[in-house]
């Protein structure tokens, strides 16, 4: 088993050499472009081992035959892939932009691969959890960004490879991302360990909010502080960036408010605040987050958020906050 996973390591490193190699030669062209018109520089794409698949699906199975691999280590890669039809193997990500994802501590273990172009579905194509990569326990970057997130007291969370190169290409480093799965409480683990506090910016659109609803709970359970980021303009963090300057990420991310505020504006748009009815509703929708957090201190202030904003009295939220409670056990 160690060595089966010693070579799936050995292959991924290969293949982000000979994506690389492949993006920076002549037939990488296009994909160069693509780079530039996204706005990332030469050094980034260095900076992230940014590379390029080869489109006719035989350039890395060629390359690991030539190097002795057996077919067997090779398709427990999650790279390559006996044919369905026919005999033979071919290669798994075909003409596509590679971000490789690395462990915390820097190894190769998975690849995120998009599209080059606009409509190509699916968008992302992502390795499927193998002897080295449990996607339910990744989060994309967090090999740069454990020191920077250290450093700055807290974690950035986005939703993609493209928001957390853009955001750490505009200076904030302190960024991951959870790349195409829901949150999990492991991945929350590994950012509480570095930092206590998370700023959750997931895209300001119904999927981006949709997925924030379901994260904050799991961020609250872990015992995080948690603040929510939630760009204006419909713009995710990358084209935040790209349309209004770095500065304006920094001054955006400065103003983030704590995960209630959001809660309640979402309760608000969708409930009226106006009869008991829409407050008593607000309330069942604030409870279960608020619930979650283990300090009884942060429950309490929370309570008073919650009073002010359903113009309740702080101790009727509190003795509601223990009814619940009671219920649940
Ligand atoms: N994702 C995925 N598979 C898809 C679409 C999305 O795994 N078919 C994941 C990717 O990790 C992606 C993230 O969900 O980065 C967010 O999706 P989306 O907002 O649609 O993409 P962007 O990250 O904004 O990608 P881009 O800027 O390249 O269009
Ligand atoms: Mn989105
Ligand atoms: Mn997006
Ligand atoms: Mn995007
Ligand atoms: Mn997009």
């Amino acid at each position: 088993e160690a060595k089966k996973r010693g070579a799936v390591y050995e292959m991924n490193e290969i293949a982000v050499k000979v994506y690389q190699d492949l993006l920076f030669s002549p037939a990488g062209q296009e994909a160069r472009a693509y780079l530039k018109h996204r706005g990332l520089s030469q050094a980034i794409a260095e900076e992230f081992n940014l590379g390029l698949s080869e489109r006719g699906g035989q350039m890395l199975v060629k390359i690991f035959e030539k190097q002795g691999f057996t077919h067997t280590e090779m398709e427990s890669s999650g790279l390559i892939r006996v044919r369905n039809e026919g005999t033979g193997h071919y290669d798994v990500f075909r003409g596509r932009l590679m971000f490789p994802i690395h462990s915390e501590t820097g190894k190769v273990i998975g690849f995120g691969a998009r599209a080059l172009a606009e409509g190509d579905e699916p968008k992302y194509l992502n390795s499927g959890d193998s002897d080295v990569y449990q996607k339910r326990s990744v989060l994309y970057n967090l090999n740069r960004a454990r020191k920077p997130i250290q450093e700055a007291g807290f974690s950035i969370l986005v939703e993609g490879y493209m928001d957390v190169i853009g955001v750490y290409a505009a200076g904030v480093r302190n960024v991951v991302a959870s790349c195409g799965t829901a949150l999990t409480n492991f991945q929350v683990r590994s950012l509480r360990r570095h930092a206590g506090e998370v700023v959750l910016n997931f895209d300001p659109d119904n999927a981006g909010a949709n997925a924030a609803e379901k994260s904050i709970p799991i961020l609250l359970e872990e015992g995080v502080r948690l603040r929510v980021l939630s760009l204006t303009g419909g713009l995710d963090p990358d084209e935040y960036i790209k349309a209004n300057g770095a500065a304006a990420y920094g001054d955006a991310l400065r103003g983030a408010r704590g995960y209630f505020h959001w809660l309640a504006d979402r309760a608000r748009t969708r409930l009226d605040l106006h009869t008991p009815e829409g407050r008593v509703a607000a309330f069942q929708f604030l409870l279960p987050a608020i619930q979650k957090m283990p300090d009884k201190l942060d429950r309490l202030a929370v309570a008073n958020d919650v009073a002010e904003y359903l113009k309740m009295e702080p101790g009727i939220v509190l003795d509601e906050f223990r009814k619940a409670a009671a219920e649940k056990r």
